[in-house]
This record gives C-alpha cells, sequence and structure tokens, in this order.
C-alpha cells in the first residue's frame, strides 16, 4: 500500500505535467515548437515594441533565435527586417513592370516613389549589418530608424489606398524596423 501511493502520485504527476505541456501547446500554437517560451532576452526586447505577439513570432522564424544572445538576436533582426525589404522591392518591382503610365500614371508615380523609398531602407539596412559585421554600434538605432520611415512614407503616398499586399507588407517591415530599433538601444545604451 505504501509502495502504491507514491507511483499513483509520481504518475499523477506526469499527467499535469502532461496537460500543462498541452496548455501551453494550445495556447501558443506558433512558438509552442522547441523552447514553448521566448528567452527572457527576446521577451524584454518584445515588451519594448508595440506587438508582442508579432516580435516573438519574426524573431522566432529564424533557428538562432532560441540560444541567441543580444549580438545574435542584432543579427537575426536586422537581417529579417533586409529580406523582407528586399522581397518587397522584388514585388514592388512586380508592380511596377505590370503597370503601364496610360493606363495609371498616379499608380506608376506612387509605385516609382515606393521603390525609391524601398532602395533607402535596404541600403540602410545593409549598412546596419556590415556595421554589425564591424562591431559598429552607434549608428544601428539611426539606420533603423530609416527603414521604418520609408516603409511609412511608402504606405503615407497612397493615402489609405495602396494595395492591399503592399499594405501588410509595409505594415511588416515597420514592425521589423522597430524590433531592430529596440535592439540596437541595447547598445548604445550598455557600449
Ligand atoms: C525597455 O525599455 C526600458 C524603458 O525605456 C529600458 O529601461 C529597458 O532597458 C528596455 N529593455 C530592452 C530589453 O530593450
Ligand atoms: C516579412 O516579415 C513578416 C513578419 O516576420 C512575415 O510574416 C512576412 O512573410 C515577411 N514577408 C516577406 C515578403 O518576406
Ligand atoms: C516585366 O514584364 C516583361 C513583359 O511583360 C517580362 O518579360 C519581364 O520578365 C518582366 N520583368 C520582371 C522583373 O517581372
Ligand atoms: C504581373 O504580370 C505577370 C505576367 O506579365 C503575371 O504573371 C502576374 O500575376 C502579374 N502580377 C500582378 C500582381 O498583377
Amino acid at each position: 500500500m505504501g509502495y502504491l501511493l507514491p507511483s499513483l502520485r509520481l504518475c499523477n504527476y506526469y499527467c499535469f505535467l502532461f496537460s500543462c505541456c498541452c496548455f501551453f501547446l494550445i495556447m501558443n500554437p506558433t512558438t509552442g515548437t522547441g523552447a514553448g517560451q521566448p528567452s527572457e532576452l527576446v521577451s524584454s526586447i518584445c515588451k519594448n515594441t508595440t506587438n508582442y505577439r508579432f516580435c516573438v513570432e519574426s524573431l522566432y522564424s529564424d533557428p538562432r533565435t532560441p540560444t541567441a544572445d543580444s549580438y545574435v538576436l542584432a543579427y537575426v533582426s536586422f537581417d529579417l527586417a533586409y529580406l523582407n525589404a528586399s522581397h518587397t522591392e522584388d514585388y514592388i518591382d512586380m508592380l511596377l513592370n505590370n503597370t503601364t503610365a496610360d493606363c495609371d500614371s498616379r499608380l506608376l508615380q506612387r509605385l516609382q516613389r515606393c521603390s525609391s523609398f524601398y532602395g533607402g531602407a535596404i541600403s540602410a539596412l545593409s549598412q546596419a549589418v556590415n556595421d554589425l559585421d564591424s562591431e559598429t554600434y552607434s549608428k544601428l538605432a539611426r539606420l533603423a530608424g530609416v527603414a521604418v520611415h520609408e516603409a511609412c512614407d511608402c504606405e503615407a503616398i497612397f493615402q489609405g489606398h495602396s494595395p492591399f499586399t503592399l499594405s501588410r507588407m509595409n505594415h511588416d517591415l515597420r514592425g521589423l524596423s522597430k524590433i531592430c530599433v529596440v535592439i540596437s538601444h541595447l547598445f548604445t545604451v550598455s557600449v
């Protein structure tokens, strides 16, 4: 009898753990793989952004994140923003390629301006990655801020009538670049 009781307890304990795991997997489907919970560093960074969930999901889309220190996270965030901006620029180029001036000159002009905004964002973000390579941290926050503004400027020139997909892409780049800004401040404050 005194033998059964602990093993029963043990079972209950494991059942309890199992239920907890299921609970977290259900509550947190996108980050449910691997660690389940964001690292303390990621969590503290994302709390300083406007969209915690977007921040955690974006950072964890990179396999380096679970074990990353702030230096690696800086690479992760700038790489994500850079790739996002490059994909969006490709998309804008495709839209441009499909738009003729006699058909819709206003759209054409707006897309051309967006293309140049994205050119600015891409060059700022690639400079930031170069700065990380050379361990130069002083301009990171400013460069990330440039990318935030370029994405906002592209969205603004459409005055609420941007093509839906482009609008989402502007929103994504803005969000990713804001994560870069928060991470950049970790360097300029502590170094
Ligand atoms: C978050 O913001 C607070 C207040 O501005 C700051 O003290 C803290 O260092 C920031 N933490 C991170 C991880 O960015
Ligand atoms: C941009 O980043 C967002 C957030 O991480 C992601 O959901 C989206 O698929 C990315 N878009 C492109 C075109 O890379
Ligand atoms: C632009 O359109 C032309 C003809 O419609 C096509 O041949 C070309 O590959 C397109 N370029 C891009 C970048 O989509
Ligand atoms: C642009 O044109 C190409 C072919 O010329 C077509 O395959 C593609 O779907 C078009 N894209 C958009 C967004 O209209």
